[in-house]
């Protein structure tokens, strides 16, 4: 249970090569000073440690890797993959990008290399073994980093012609691609696979975001996903042939459309993950997507990055009021991290990063309240450590997140450009959020074995395999949310004829015959058998029941009356159908009853203000309390005479919590 970690990683991204040696041993004081314990190095060196094609130096990195090492700090060391080479893209053009538009990219940037170039997949891979020759059994290294933030697309010939293997693969005749994809529509027929083209604005796509062919476009987006899998498994695998205890990863970007991480988290020893909320995300969305990269694997994750204070690529980059970058923290830990990690540990003095937070201000002291901030969390930290690490989040409810949703669900033209995936999950993870019912974030491929509860909403395309998985869970006694938009394709994007919502219609109890889509300011109601009445609008079912009871029906319009939400009980269990989006208090109404109905009271037992979040050794649970509102808040009083690890006092009874206070209560 002791987790991958000695003790919790604390330090981030540190790039001393831009600054004078002189500099490192100050860099070194302020570390201890302030509890630092970590160093991610090497993120974009590949200038410096390759300047052409014959020569390699490493002088330098030694002596980053010689000092961390002599200072016992954890080196999580980074393959500097992740931006070019000037050379490289001058002698070898091919391995620059191609983008949407169809443009040849010249040098510059960085997650630029075409992940289907020979050329670079050459280079990289030696780049990698070479460290990992070099490095890869110094035992302060306690994490390789590979690349970083993988993302991007690529629309050259060499990605191209890929794109037609990996489909030769994936459907064997051309006759079963014209058939995935349905290109009888517009005439679209192909003879053989060499008439395939990217699906970007030269070819199927439609502005930026739409296309033509869904199909094309969502096996476009798996077979860029699994390219950039690939170059990621290439490094691992040159790290590994040196070392194979190596812990490997990459840093992942929470809810990031373009790959399908559940598929990337196989190929991963730990998840890590970067997280830059702004000052009006909501708690709540950053709690669901640290949910989602701990259910990426069900393992605690590293948060790879965070800013101390404020970031520079947002609109505005408001500073973290004081206290806010330790409660984010703790929030942090409490869904499931293991590490607390950095960008930056020091501010560089050029670049379109200077003004990015930093443990280290560009005047150079520790006589800065950011800096005093990450010392007190550091100081805390290190006490931490050896209750927290390696626990597990325990949940009743599961909702489902998937990638080919994502993807299937934005992409299809009709029936409102209004629906946005990520929201329609959040929307559903808020409620439980707000009433402190932890959740786990799971594949489309679970069991659910275990869970009370499955959410899934917007289930747009439905694969192979989860008729069967949902239908047994619902028959041994599991309650299924579904709303609207459920059950509509396969996972080609081509509709399941008869009615919707297809595979989960005889789940569901209900048959939908049309789908009305309303305009923003266009709204219907529920109104609940009770009398109760809430808005809704966005899309609305018009549906028939078919073994289903209805708990609530329509107000207005021309389906008045006819049922518009709907449970039915089946085998054991139940399926609750949304069939249209509800305000905050429709889903309320709607899932306080499934609530009741599968007998789970959340940590307050009502709805609460303050986050309560636990995690659990297997014996000990600890319970995370923190206040992300701007009120003063009570403690409940259960946690009255328990040991809060902050403090190391029993908390009191009657005590209050004010903005961005934390308890952390053994329970
Ligand atoms: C990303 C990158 C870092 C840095 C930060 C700035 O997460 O991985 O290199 O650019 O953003 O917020
Ligand atoms: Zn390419």
């Amino acid at each position: 249970m002791a987790g991958k970690f000695q003790r919790i990683l604390y330090g981030g991204d540190y790039n001393p090569n831009q600054w004078p040696e002189e500099v490192w041993k100050e860099d070194m004081r302020m570390f201890r000073k302030a509890g630092i314990n970590s160093a991610t190095i090497n993120v974009f060196s590949w200038a410096k440690l390759q300047p052409s094609e014959e020569t390699y130096y490493f002088d330098e990195l030694d002596k980053i890797v010689d000092m961390l090492s002599a200072e016992e700090d954890d080196i999580v060391m980074a393959t500097s993959t992740g931006a070019l080479p000037a050379w490289m893209v001058k002698r070898y053009p091919e391995v620059a990008r191609t983008d949407y538009e169809g443009r040849h990219h010249k040098f510059g940037q960085r997650h630029n290399a075409c992940p289907n170039s020979q050329v670079y997949r050459k280079f990289m891979v030696s780049l990698t073994a070479k460290l990992a020759e070099r490095y890869a059994h110094n035992p302060h290294i306690t994490c390789w980093h590979i690349n970083n933030e993988y993302g991007g697309e690529c629309y050259c010939e060499n990605c191209e012609k890929a794109f037609r293997v990996w489909l030769k693969k994936k459907y064997k005749t051309i006759e079963a691609v014209n058939k995935a994809w349905n290109t009888e529509f517009w005439g679209h027929t192909f003879y053989d696979f060499d008439e395939i083209v990217l699906p970007n604005v030269l070819g199927d796509g439609i502005g930026t975001e739409d296309t033509a062919f869904a199909g094309l476009s969502i096996d476009y987006k798996r077979f860029n996903s699994d390219s950039l899998l690939e170059n990621y498994c290439m490094e691992r695998d040159a790290i590994k042939a040196v070392n194979p205890d190596a812990l490997v990863t990459t840093n992942l970007m929470g809810t990031y459309k373009g790959l399908d991480y559940f598929k990337w988290a196989k190929e991963m020893d730990i998840v890590s993950w970067d997280n830059y909320p702004a000052l009006d995300t909501h708690w709540s969305f950053t709690a669901m997507t640290h949910d989602l990269m701990r259910g990426l694997k069900k393992e605690p994750f590293m948060l790879m990055e965070q800013t101390p204070s404020q970031q520079n690529w947002q609109k505005y980059n408001s500073l973290k009021r004081p206290g806010q970058m330790r409660a984010q923290s703790y929030q942090t830990l409490a869904h499931g991290a293991d590490t607390i990690q950095f960008f930056q540990l020091r501010r560089s003095v050029g670049g379109c990063e200077k003004f990015h937070g930093a443990v280290i201000a560009h005047a150079g002291t520790e006589n800065t309240r950011v800096f005093r901030e990450v010392s007190q969390l550091g100081e805390e930290l290190a006490r931490l450590g050896r209750h927290i690490l390696g626990t597990e989040n325990r949940a009743e409810v599961a909702m489902i997140f998937d990638w080919d949703n994502y993807w299937g669900l934005e992409y299809t033209s009709g029936p409102s450009e209004d629906l946005k995936y990520v929201d329609q999950i959040h929307q559903y993870y808020r409620y439980f959020y707000e009433h402190n019912i932890p959740v786990d974030m799971v594949s489309a491929e679970d069991t659910f074995a275990g869970y009370k509860v499955v959410a899934a909403p917007v289930l747009y395309m439905v694969k192979e395999g989860m008729k069967e998985a949902l239908t047994a869970f619902v028959k041994q006694g599991g309650i299924l949310i579904l709303t609207y938009m459920s059950g509509i394709v396969d996972q080609s994007d081509n509709v399941y004829l008869g009615g919707y919502p297809g595979p989960l219609r005889e789940l569901a109890g209900v048959w939908v015959e049309e789908i009305d889509a309303l305009f923003p300011d266009q709204k219907n109601q529920m109104i609940f058998a009770d009398g109760r009445e809430a808005e809704c609008g966005l899309v609305c079912d018009i549906m028939h029941l078919e073994g289903a009871e209805a708990l609530a029906v329509y107000g207005s319009d021309f389906y008045k009356d006819s049922p518009v939400v709907t449970r039915n009980a089946y085998g054991e269990g139940s399926t609750y159908y949304i069939g249209s989006d509800p305000s905050e208090e429709g889903i309320e109404m709607i899932l306080d009853k499934v609530r009741e109905e599968a007998g789970i009271s959340g940590a307050s037992g009502e709805k609460a203000r303050l986050e309560i979040v636990s995690r659990w050794n297997g014996e000990q649970e600890y319970g995370f309390l923190m206040n992300f509102t701007d009120q003063v808040l009570p403690v409940p009083e259960r946690f009255a005479g328990k040991e809060d690890l902050l403090t190391e006092k029993a908390v009191e009874s009657g005590e209050t919590m004010k903005k961005y206070d934390v308890k952390i209560v053994k329970m």
